[in-house]
């Protein structure tokens, strides 16, 4: 099985994971990048099962609308059943690192508004510790070379996201040579930088469920 089909059954799976669930006033939440669009393009042969969906990011939303999904602002909608999004890393305690895409800000919103957040990734995806993927730290552009030399004097190496702008507006910071052994600790010492916007570690609201494809089929964790 390639990596591609191994997104393609997670998707499926995900979609199979929610479906219970949906009313027809529900509101989905849906992630960003290329295993969230294979979940967008399942979610379109259910969308007279829901209302509609909250996006964490413009291609994501362009993505939904093109599949006639309506997209709500989150600010329109009382909370979320469900949250589908990928990762880049998660390890034992279903903490992540996200942001590959650059979506990390809204990606973390949308998790914070959901009541479950479903994680979907094939098992290249799984570490044992968190940080051999680039930590992704959005930064208010006039923050950039002062939260850098912090990143470093933390032990990271940070580099710019060149020709980078979120869909917010900002700049990212691609922090390389990290191990991160205390997520939920890094994740609020990131934060707490001045002109952090937020950072790609999803350790104090993590996965509620990793659904991971794997050569011998789609596999569900729980913490
Ligand atoms: C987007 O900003 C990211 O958080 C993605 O969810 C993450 O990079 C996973 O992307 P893939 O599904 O493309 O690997």
């Amino acid at each position: 099985m390639t990596q591609d089909e191994m997104k393609q059954a997670v998707a499926r799976a995900a979609l199979d994971y929610i479906k219970a669930g949906l009313k027809p006033e529900s509101i989905v939440g849906v992630g960003t990048g290329s295993t969230a669009n294979f979940f967008i393009d399942e979610l379109a042969g259910i969308k007279h099962l829901f209302e509609a969906a909250v996006a964490s990011s413009e291609a994501t939303a362009e993505r939904l609308r093109g599949h006639g999904i309506p997209v709500y602002d989150l600010n329109a909608v009382a909370g979320l059943d469900t949250y589908v999004d990928g990762a880049d890393e998660f390890d034992a305690g279903l903490n992540l690192v996200k942001g590959g895409g650059g979506a990390l800000t809204r990606e973390k919103i949308v998790a914070a508004a959901a009541k479950e957040f479903v994680c979907i990734v094939d098992e290249s995806k799984q570490v044992p510790c968190l940080g051999a993927f680039p930590l992704p730290v959005e930064v208010i552009p006039m923050a950039r070379s002062l939260v850098a030399r912090e990143l470093v004097r933390m032990g990271g190496q940070p580099e710019l996201r060149e020709g980078f702008v979120t869909d917010n507006g900002n700049l990212i910071l691609d922090v390389y040579n990290l191990k991160i052994r205390d997520p939920k600790a890094f994740e609020t010492e990131l934060n707490n930088l001045v002109g952090v916007v937020t950072n790609g570690l999803f350790a104090r609201r993590g996965a509620d469920v990793v659904l991971m494809g794997t050569q011998a089929g789609v596999e569900s964790l729980k913490p």
